[in-house]
């Protein structure tokens, strides 16, 4: 073939560049033209902070398009009310209003009931990025890296030059109100107004405005986004006042307030050498052995004994901080050696079959609906666990406007992505999730073409660590472990709606039977009088009694 080369075609092409390259092996000062010296080119070296990064990057953080940025700013304060509720042990109330201040500019406000925050901490929290109390934990929560709400911060006063205002207390009988700014080059706050007032309160409201955003109450609407979350937080209870005044609210329709989070230790099997080393920094044990047994999960004892054979140094005469690279490198290698028990799952706050099944008959109102949770499981070293709702008819589905349509709109299957709770909206191309779905033969489940079915189907995933491929946190990275158990939970699924499916194709096919049968009742009556002589009318009746008694009587045959 063309592009196939021969081996000595290549060798050829070898030869030629090399010889190019050694030509490129110039002398000092034997550049014709004016050469620039290394030290002018590094006057320009500077070291940036990570908010200036994202300043410029701001698309990593989820804030690209008009409609996106608008509802990645809403995500950002919601699940961080929502985390600081399930962590507080409080029922959470959140009131989200989106006001219209001019043409692509708005105000947004966002409130909750959650246990506020401290003084010391508002600047950091609203002012920093890299800083929150979620990062270094290994805990179910929504948010994990402590760069969120100070993204907000950031895209209100790049877009409007303005600061935010936070109102917070923590019910102590003091309100703290801050207006803040980011010093993008200390990624620190600047504080622009502070006061201090008595009320009794508790809780925490954000204010911004934004420019550049849109809201329209589409697919990807902050409308849509607090629907969903309402789907997978049935304890929640939200309001929404969007830009028309219109007022939504999103009912609670579960009052126990989830198990709060719990923090489990790291597995050694989901560990490289720089988070050991990281750990050794933090620890405060005294000894390496210790170190390993107190800091990770699974590892006793008798596990330290079996790493120390495969060690070339003692663990018991080693301080944690003392670790070098090479010597955290060879404990590493040492946990691939060893069988541990897999990583507890304790940690895991799945949302509970019978509370997706309760939100989807209250939101979708469908004809039939599967609900299944999957065991537990572990993905490098990471414990996490799968749910998933297919469901039927009603409003499953989407709706599309389709002026070719007789009702002016299609149907078109849905796919809600969910991890730990939140609803994933952007970036469904490249997420794990779809990819699962999408990967399944709907056709074995008895629906011919997946993409027309009315059928929406709910998959959440939860775990102390979602893979998620960038900052803006809206898409599953593409895990083995996860695309299998998202798989498996929806074949199975897939076959309990196939039973469903032929039972309600068995019944169709029945009455179509029926109609026809009972359609030509009357001609046969007539002839039947004819031949016989007998009253026609009980004929007739006789007819469609023993019509209405054989399809009944069928087998298979209950509707
Ligand atoms: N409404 C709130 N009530 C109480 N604490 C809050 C609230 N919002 C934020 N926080 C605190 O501020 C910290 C920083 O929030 P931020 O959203 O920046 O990061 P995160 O939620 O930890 O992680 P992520 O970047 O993934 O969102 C949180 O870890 C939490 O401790
Ligand atoms: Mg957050």
């Amino acid at each position: 073939m063309s592009e196939q080369k021969t081996l000595q075609e290549a060798s050829k092409e070898d030869g030629e560049i090399n010889s190019r390259l050694k030509n490129l092996e110039e002398k000092p000062g034997e550049t014709p033209g004016t050469e620039i010296k290394a030290e002018k080119l590094f006057e320009e070296f500077k070291e940036v902070s990570v908010t200036e990064f994202f300043r410029k990057n701001k698309s990593h953080l989820g804030y690209s398009g008009k409609l996106r940025s608008l509802t990645t700013a809403i995500h950002e304060l919601v699940t961080n009310s929502l985390d600081a509720c399930e962590e507080a042990g409080i029922l959470p109330n959140i009131i989200v209003e989106i006001v219209e201040l001019g043409k692509e500019h708005y105000r947004v406000i966002e409130r909750d009931s959650g246990p506020g925050i401290p003084k010391k901490h508002i600047t950091s929290v609203f002012g920093k990025m890299l800083a929150g109390t979620k990062f270094h934990r290994n805990i179910q929560l929504r948010g994990q890296q402590g760069i969120g709400v100070a993204g907000v911060t950031m895209f209100s006063q790049i877009t409007t030059g303005k600061p935010v205002k936070i109102t917070t207390s923590t019910g102590s009988g003091k309100v703290n109100e801050i207006n803040l700014m980011i010093d993008v080059a200390k990624n620190n706050a600047s504080i622009i107004g502070e006061e201090e007032y008595s009320d009794y309160w508790k809780g925490t409201e954000v204010e911004c405005e934004m420019k550049g955003v849109m809201y329209y109450a589409g697919e990807r609407s902050v409308y849509e986004y607090l629907r969903r979350t309402a789907i997978t937080n049935p304890h929640a209870q939200i309001t929404f006042i969007d830009p028309n005044d219109n007022k939504i609210i999103f009912e609670r329709s579960d009052k126990v307030v989830p198990k709060p989070p719990k923090e489990v230790k790291p597995h050694p099997c989901g560990l490289g050498i720089d988070d050991l080393i990281n750990m050794s920094k933090f620890t405060k044990v005294k000894k390496a052995s210790h170190f390993l047994s107190h800091e990770l999960a699974r590892v006793s004892e008798k596990k330290v004994r079996e790493i120390q054979e495969h060690l070339s140094f003692d663990l018991k005469k080693k301080k944690p901080r003392e670790l070098s690279w090479s010597e955290c490198e060879e404990i590493i290698n040492a946990f691939g050696k060893v069988t541990f028990l897999a990583p507890s799952t304790e940690g895991l706050r799945p949302i509970g079959e019978e509370q997706i099944r309760g939100a989807i008959l209250n939101v979708l109102e469908p004809e039939f609906e599967v609900v299944l949770t999957r065991k537990p499981t572990v993905y490098g070293g990471i414990p996490f666990q799968v749910e998933v709702a297919v469901a039927y008819g009603g409003k499953s589905g989407r709706k599309i406007s389709d002026k070719k349509e007789e009702k002016g709109f299609k149907i078109s299957s849905e796919i809600m992505r969910f991890a730990n709770r939140t609803p994933l909206l952007f970036d469904a191309g490249g997420c794990g999730i779809t990819k699962a779905v999408n990967e399944i033969d709907w056709k074995r489940y008895n629906i011919k073409n997946f993409e027309t079915a009315p059928l929406t189907v709910v998959v959440n995933l939860s775990s102390t660590h979602i893979p998620y491929t960038s900052a803006g946190k809206q898409s599953v990275a593409v895990e083995k472990e996860i695309i299998k158990e998202i798989k498996i939970a929806i074949q199975e699924a897939g076959r309990k709606f196939a039973r469903f499916h032929s039972k309600k194709q068995r019944a169709h096919e029945k009455e179509m039977r029926r109609k026809t049968l009972l359609k030509y009742s009357g001609e046969l009556a007539s002839a039947l009088a004819a031949i016989t002589g007998k009253n026609e009318a009980e004929i007739y009746s006789n007819l469609n009694v023993s019509i209405e008694e054989r399809i009944k009587g069928e087998v298979g045959g209950d509707t």
